[in-house]
């Protein structure tokens, strides 16, 4: 739409809501125009719509779940009130994962399980979700990073005894943490099972206890990932919870070599019989992404089966460029050094125009779900990963107002400066 025209209808409709008392959550308002032809000026807080009404309705689906990922903290102040005006879902950032929900009885060696499971700080999420109408996205069953060593506990020398030992380890895990959250909508059932490797031979990485666990005695260590899915779906007929999704959650699945892996898992899982309904792409990027792989990613799990769908799951830009290296050495160089506080607009502006093209590429019938990893900027697991350095990664900045990222995913006639 043309600029011009556009700034006077929306001069008549913020008149209009005026006359009306007001634009309610904002859903229907328009932001300010642009100062007086000169530089773009960010429209004001109160003109923002609310992101998830604007999303169903580009997405064209009614309670399109639009989620952040959240402790216990945001669930007040100023973060619930985003929350509240502009998302649909939650995620737990940290809450639902085996090591807080399950962790090891505090002195026992061997390791024991706790004697009981430790659902407070999940609970907390799921009822200011409940309370707020939001969906849930559950996070996650099984992850190598977050291991209970009591998971693992076993007579390694009878290799049979000890396999059965720890597949009932992870029934006994999957059976209470599914049932005491019976209103999620999708569990990821496995986070990150593909190595990095690029098109590798073997999809699965081998740095996991589970992996470990599964391959003592010579049996086969990536055998855990259908075990979890298949108990995940014995789990989900028992509790007839048939829409419930169960999801491989993966990063870098816009990086075709890792993509490869990703799909390798999909299909093993496929052809053991176990029950998959598609795949999570967490999204953590940065300014050198390239879209077009991300829709390339959507359409790779599309061509799998019709029957997957795609979850967008911990979606955040990092204001860095940062080479590979970066990751692999997580030291400043290779890294970018700390922009600081106040990063420069030209960042910023290049952060906004690739979340706007994000999100297009988001509008996609496989696509039922997109999650960003935080609410706003003021806390990001991005400040210490992969190395201590401000950043900025998110929707709304460290004040909770909506950036210039946010104003072009709502709006396709902005212009960033
Ligand atoms: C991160 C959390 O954000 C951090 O607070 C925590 O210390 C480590 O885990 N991929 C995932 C998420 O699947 O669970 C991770 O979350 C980020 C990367």
């Amino acid at each position: 739409m043309n600029r011009f025209v556009y700034a006077g209808v929306a001069a008549i409709l913020s008149a209009t809501l005026a006359a009306c008392g007001g634009g309610g959550d904002g859903g229907g308002s328009l932001p300010p125009p642009v100062g007086g032809g000169g530089t773009p000026q960010l429209p004001s807080p109160a003109s923002a719509p609310a992101l998830k009404t604007t999303l169903a309705a580009k997405f064209g689906m009614a309670n399109f779940p639009i989620g952040a990922a959240i402790e216990v903290a945001s669930t007040g102040g100023t973060d619930a009130a985003i929350l509240q005006k502009h998302f649909s879902s939650i995620t737990a950032e940290n809450a639902m994962k085996p090591d807080t929900i399950w962790p090891n009885k505090p002195g026992t060696a061997p390791a024991q399980p706790a004697d009981q499971p430790n659902f407070g700080p999940a609970d907390a999420l799921v009822n200011f979700a409940a309370t707020n109408s939001m969906q849930v996205r559950g996070h996650t069953l099984l992850w190598h990073q977050t291991v209970p060593t009591w998971f693992v506990v076993g007579d390694l020398n009878d290799t049979m005894g000890y396999r059965a030992t720890v597949q009932q380890h992870l029934r006994t895990y999957i059976t209470a943490v599914m049932n005491h959250f019976p209103d999620v909508y999708a569990w990821d059932v496995v986070n990150e099972a593909a190595t990095d490797t690029p098109n590798a031979a073997d999809p699965y990485r081998h740095d996991s206890l589970w992996y470990a666990a599964y391959a003592n005695g010579g049996l086969d260590g990536k055998d855990y990932v259908v075990d979890a899915f298949m108990i995940a779906g014995e789990v989900r007929a028992a509790m007839n919870k048939p829409g419930l999704k169960l999801m491989l959650n993966d990063y870098n699945t816009e990086i075709p070599g890792k993509r490869a892996n990703v799909l390798k898992i999909v299909q093993d899982v496929i052809n053991a019989g176990a029950p998959i309904d598609g795949v999570g792409h967490q999204l953590h990027l940065n300014l050198n992404a390239d879209v077009a792989q991300v829709t390339a990613a959507f359409a790779a799990v599309e061509a799998v089966s019709s029957t997957l769908t795609n979850h967008v799951t911990e979606l955040d830009v990092s204001i860095y460029a940062d080479p590979g290296t970066c990751f692999t050495q997580r030291t400043i160089p290779p890294c970018l050094a700390d922009l600081g506080a106040s990063p420069p607009q030209s960042v910023l502006s290049q952060q906004a125009t690739l979340y706007r093209a994000l999100f297009n590429a988001f509008n996609r019938p496989s696509v039922t779900s997109v999650s960003l990893w935080g609410v706003a900027d003021n806390h990001t697991w991005l400040n210490s990963w992969p190395v201590n350095r401000t950043n900025r990664p998110l929707l709304f900045d460290t004040a909770g107002n909506p950036k210039w990222a946010f104003w072009t995913v709502v709006d396709s006639s902005i212009t960033v400066p």
